[in-house]
């Protein structure tokens, strides 16, 4: 298929200034699932639903273009706030996903691994979340991050909070602290920083994703709805992203 990573690739070669890269980390949120089902008349868990699907077809996608890591932001900590109606439905279809998927997954080489609140989640969908890390813990073929009940801030304020708490133990001398020893203490620890972070539906904000990870990602809005994405957008996404150089602050080169 001409969309696969040698098409990226090509592409790449002929801008000059493009970095030509495929990202270590490629971080997408999701977006757009409400919408889509609005456009068909349909109620939104329609629009859930055919997104889980993508998901797949990303994972898909991202294992042919070799990309290492990939983070999807499934669930935010502010959509806790959506009707009541809506969290019984996305919960449901999670640990649905959770039950049916996790095998299949595993099969294709796929480490999973779970960032955000997760306590706030039922006991079983925790549990289901904790099997599937230990179930994949040994796969390296694609690093699969899931943001669940996930929120930048919160997760800067609770390493703030770790930091403050070893400092009055006597653990840790605040004068020591780095980014590095920061970042450590954050729910990605031992991922890379996300490379590039895409956004469906059109919207362009971050919405409370990756907000220290993601300092120098370079950022890429589609339009397309996220139960209309594919592997097309995931391949466009690839080339726009090596095309773009990167500065990281130092000159351009
Ligand atoms: C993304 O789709 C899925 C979640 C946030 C859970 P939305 O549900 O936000 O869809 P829109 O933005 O209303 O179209
Ligand atoms: C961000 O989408 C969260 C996810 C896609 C999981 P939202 O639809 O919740 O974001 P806002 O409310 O439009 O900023
Ligand atoms: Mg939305």
């Amino acid at each position: 298929m001409a969309t696969g990573q040698g098409a990226a690739r090509d592409l790449a070669e002929t801008v000059p200034g493009g970095s030509g890269a495929v990202p270590a980390h490629v971080a997408i949120i999701m977006d757009g699932n409400g919408r889509w089902a609005a456009a068909r008349g349909l109620p939104r868990i329609a629009g859930h639903r055919t997104g889980a699907q993508a998901v797949r077809r990303t994972v898909e996608a991202a294992i042919e273009h070799r990309v290492a890591w990939l983070t999807l932001y499934a669930f935010s900590s502010e959509n806790w706030r959506r009707p009541p109606s809506e969290i019984v439905d996305l919960t449901g279809l999670l640990r649905h996903y959770l039950r049916s998927e996790v095998a299949e997954l595993s099969k294709q080489g796929v480490r999973m691994h779970f960032i955000g609140d997760r306590g706030r989640f039922d006991g079983d969908i925790q549990t289901e979340m904790a099997r599937a890390e230990r179930l994949t813990a040994a796969n390296t073929r694609l690093n699969l991050v899931i943001a669940l009940s996930y929120g930048a801030r919160a997760e800067i304020v609770e390493a703030a909070r770790r930091v403050a708490l070893a400092a009055v133990a006597g653990t840790l001398d605040p004068a020591t602290l780095t980014e590095d020893s920061f970042s450590a203490l954050l729910a990605t620890a031992g991922s890379p920083d996300p490379d590039l972070i895409v956004r469906t539906s059109g919207e362009q904000r971050l919405s409370n994703f990756l907000l220290w990870q993601g300092a120098y990602a370079e950022l890429v809005f589609l339009e397309v709805l996220w139960p209309d994405f594919g592997p097309v957008h995931f391949a466009a996404a690839l080339a726009e992203y090596s095309r773009r150089e990167r500065r990281f602050g130092a000159r351009p080169g």
